[in-house]
Formats: C-alpha cells, structure tokens, sequence
C-alpha cells in the first residue's frame, strides 16, 4: 500500500508474523528504470517471503523491473490491475488494465520469460458500471493463458471515474461471491481475496474457499491483529509472545535507524496502532506523535511513551 508498506512497516509486521507473504508499496515501471532503484528496493533481510508489487504497461518496462525483483532478491513479482487514482490511469495502468486483457497477458508472458521468480496479478471483479462475472472470468482465462497462476482480487469494481481511491476501497459494493466463482471455475489457479476483511474467523471462512487472503487497512492500522495468524494459519509458532516483546524488538529497529541518520519517526508512524486496544494506548501514541519530541533518540521518546501509557492505564483502572 503505497505510502504504507514502506520496508519499515514490513519490518514491524514480520515481528508478529514470520510466515504471512508482505507486498511492497507499487513501484511504477517508470519509477525503477529511471529513478532511485536502492531507494524503492532495498529491504531488510528479515522481510522474506516478500513480493514486489509493480506498475506498469509495458512488456519491455515490466519484464527489465522483474529481472530487477530478482536481483534485488524478491521472492514474488506482482503486476497491479487494481489501482483506480487518476494519476495511475494517465499511466494507462493499473485497475483501467483490466480493459485489456490481452495487454497484461502480453505484460504477464514477458515478465515470466524475463525472470524465475513467481509471477502474480492483482485486480478487481471489474470496472465502472461493468457488473457481470464474465468479464472478471475472461480477464482471469486470458492471463492465466499467458502463465499467471496466481490472482488476488480485490473483491469490489474500480469506478474509474467520479470516486477517489479511498472512495473506491469503500463504496463499491464487496461481491465475495464472485471470487469463489471464480476459483470454483479455475480450480488450478491460485486465487486470493481482498478487501473488507478484518478477523480471523473473517479470514478463515474465506480460506474455506479460497486459497489466500489479502489484509490491507486492517494489518496496517491494527498491526496486533496478526498476532495469531502463524499458529492459525501456517500451523506455525506465534513469534510475538506480548506487545513488550514488540515493542523492545521495534526499538533496537529505530535505534538502528536512527543511528543510520534516518529519521526514526518516518519509521515509527506504521507502529502508532501497536497498542491500540489497551488502556493508555491513546497517551502512548500521542507521545510518540508529538512533533517537538522528534529530535530526541527513539528511547527517550519510547522511555516517555511508555511512562505515559501506564499512567493512562492506571487513570483507566
Ligand atoms: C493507503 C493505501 C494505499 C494503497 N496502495 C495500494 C497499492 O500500492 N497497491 C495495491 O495493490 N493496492 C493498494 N491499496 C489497496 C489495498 O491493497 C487493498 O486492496 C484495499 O485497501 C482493500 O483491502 P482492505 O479492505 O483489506 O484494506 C492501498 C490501500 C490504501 C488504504
């Protein structure tokens, strides 16, 4: 999620969950080829499985910036056709892509030819007003035909115009029901679903269906949620035993960004939700939010974070 799933944030998320795959932000074709490739790539060790979520076009783009996913040492390379910003469609990417099935299938076949790596789309059920399941199962048969053998879909349209990307992750009506059509049509496929889904019984009757489940808004802003979902999911150890455990794991993390010369409250606002939920996690937050404290090192301002959390709790008491 861009803005949101920043190496930091992934970093976070891989102390509550060693085995749920991460995406990156989408990096635009444009963006690697021509910009900064360190700055939009690298990533922390830890963060593995990770994929890199790519925007774009064009074959020859596409297929250069998945030779690049590999170098860099993703685990998975992600084509989006679920984006519906303005900005994103003058690029005549993202969510508009799925107008053009037989362009992301051109897009889908150069990206595999170009790298080994694991090959995925994400996307939405349609379109503006296009409401039938056709369309989404012909968008998925033309791109599996060119050897996409995974598809996560967002399990609502993209109003391409009139409504901003918020308004397009809220008002499109979700329509699961099409997703698990879809996977009852193309049993082969790997099809994971997105959008709205919040709880782990939420995400376990999906999986009942489906083969995967995509967490956007909930991970992020609620990162304590995962907290089970190794053991759950995976049939593996929980590795975060309690928030503390965190948090104390977070802080070596922003002590070595701030060492680094980095600014660790750039960091630290993807963990504002650590505690959310508990008494005193307003006090905590505000702490860690509060601008004037910013030039102070990470464990003055948690030292001071935590004092307030607890008087919080004990005012709760
Ligand atoms: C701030 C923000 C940024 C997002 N950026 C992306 C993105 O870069 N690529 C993408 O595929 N989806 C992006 N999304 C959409 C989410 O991945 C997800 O599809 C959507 O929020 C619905 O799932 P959820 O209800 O679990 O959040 C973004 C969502 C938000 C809130």
């Amino acid at each position: 999620m861009m803005d949101w799933t920043t190496a930091d944030c992934r970093y976070l998320h891989r102390l509550i969950t060693r085995h749920t795959l991460l995406y990156t932000e989408m990096v635009t074709t444009g963006a690697l080829l021509h910009g900064d490739q360190g700055r939009h790539l690298d990533f922390n060790a830890e963060e593995h499985p990770v994929a890199l979520q790519l925007g774009g076009s064009e074959p020859e783009d596409l297929a250069a910036c998945a030779r690049l996913a590999e170098r860099w040492g993703y685990d998975e390379v992600n084509l989006n056709c679920g984006c519906p910003s303005e900005r994103v469609q003058k690029g005549a990417f993202g969510a508009c892509l799925m107008a053009e099935p037989q362009l992301v299938a051109d897009c889908v076949k150069a990206m595999r030819d170009a790298t080994a790596l694991p090959v995925t789309v994400k996307h939405r059920i349609g379109i503006d007003r296009i409401e039938s399941y056709d369309f989404v199962r012909d968008f998925v048969g033309s791109v599996a035909a060119a050897g996409c053998e995974v598809f996560i879909v967002h399990a609502r349209n993209a109003w391409l115009q009139g409504l901003s990307p918020k308004e397009n992750r809220e008002i499109p009506p979700l329509r699961y029901e099409l997703v698990a059509r879809l996977k009852r049509e193309f049993p082969q496929l790997t099809i994971a679903v997105n959008g709205g889904l919040k709880t782990p019984d939420e995400i376990a009757a999906q999986l009942e269906l489906l083969d995967g489940v995509m967490v956007g808004r909930e991970a992020y802003h609620e990162p304590w949620s995962m907290v089970q979902w190794d053991s759950r999911f995976f049939g593996q150890p929980d590795p975060a035993a309690s928030r503390e455990q965190v948090e104390a794991a977070w802080l070596d993390y922003l002590d070595r960004v701030h060492a680094s010369g980095r600014s660790w409250a750039h960091a630290m606002r993807h963990a504002l939700g650590l505690w959310n939920g508990t008494p005193g996690a307003r006090r905590w937050r505000q702490v860690w939010s509060d601008h004037r404290l910013k030039a102070l090192p990470p464990r003055e301002v948690a030292r001071q974070a935590t004092a307030a959390r607890l008087s919080g709790a004990a005012v709760a008491a």
